[in-house]
């Protein structure tokens, strides 16, 4: 099937509701473009899992703050679906801010707790802007399965969250994170990154890899991970840390104990960027 391409919101729902009306499984794959092998990633699970794929690409405004990177982030368009059609991408949704808020736009998804801890105490308004376009899209695209990176662990958590509490019809599935060679996970991001922030930001996957080592060996004292994960990130040229936590994989608050429920989580600045990364202590975490 060639790939089908719409900014208009009816003609997509439109398009999924004629594919389920033929009996036709439906996978999406909501991303903010500038396509990279983790999203390609998802995609590969859609494809595989369900007869139709559909991808959004959406710089969605509402989850940057101010004096964040909205204006900066990647948009590459003509390639994002060239490749998502190499891919086996049925349809690329790719609203503009007229389509997606348009004049009057007044009502979001605020979520209380989960969204409030780590990210959410960095960044106040992140997961308001995501769960709200999440929202909207799932109503956009009533997808059967949508796919989502264990990358942005909080994300998936509160995505999660949000559907069970407000009733929303499909089914979650996270995908495991994609990373570079030398460990550091792919993001588009990444690209910020002048050579020498490059080699300081596999820290972040040294810090965590450190933690998990440890706790391998024995130790499951969440302290004293955290403060190894810490003293990694210390020595390292070029960064700050915002968070380095370890928490439980379903209420994100902070664990004493290290079990296979915990789940090591940070966020680091290198040079301007910020970047997050997680490790799950079991492989079902
Ligand atoms: P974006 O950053 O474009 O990511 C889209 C999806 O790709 C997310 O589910 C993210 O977790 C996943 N992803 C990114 N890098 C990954 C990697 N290295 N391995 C595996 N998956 C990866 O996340 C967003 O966009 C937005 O918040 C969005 C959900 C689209 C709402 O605007």
């Amino acid at each position: 099937m060639t790939l089908q391409r719409t900014p208009e919101p009816e003609e997509a729902h439109r398009i999924v509701r004629a594919w389920q009306a033929e009996g036709l499984s439906v996978g999406f794959v909501p991303t903010m473009g500038a396509l990279h092998e983790g999203h390609l990633s998802l995609v590969d699970a859609s494809v595989r899992g369900c007869d139709r794929t559909v991808v959004s690409i959406y710089v969605n405004p509402t989850q940057f703050g101010p004096g964040e990177d909205l204006k900066e982030y990647p948009r590459r368009l003509e390639r994002d679906c060239q490749v998502a059609e190499q891919r086996g991408v049925d349809l690329v949704f790719n609203p503009g801010d007229e389509q997606m808020y348009p004049d009057g736009f007044c009502t979001y998804v605020v979520q209380e707790g989960l969204a409030q801890v780590l990210e959410g105490e960095f960044r106040p308004t992140h997961f308001r802007g995501v769960l709200t376009v999440v929202c909207k899209l799932l109503h956009i695209i009533p997808a059967d399965r949508a796919h989502f990176g264990r990358k942005d662990f909080q994300q998936t958590v509160v995505v999660r969250r949000m559907a069970r509490d407000l009733d929303m019809d499909v089914d979650i599935r996270v995908m495991p994170t994609i990373r570079e060679e030398d460990g550091l996970a792919v993001s588009s991001r990444n690209e910020y990154l002048d050579a020498g922030e490059r080699q300081s930001a596999v820290c972040l996957y040294e810090a965590l890899m450190e933690a998990k080592r440890r706790h391998a060996e024995g130790d499951t004292d969440a302290a004293r991970l955290r403060l190894a994960m810490n003293r990694i990130i210390g020595e390292t040229p070029l960064v700050r840390p915002d968070y380095v936590e370890i928490v439980d994989r379903e209420t994100l608050q902070p664990v004493e104990t290290v079990t296979d429920r915990a789940v090591a989580v940070l966020a680091v600045h290198v040079g301007e960027t910020r970047l997050i990364d997680n490790m799950p202590f079991s492989e079902t975490g």
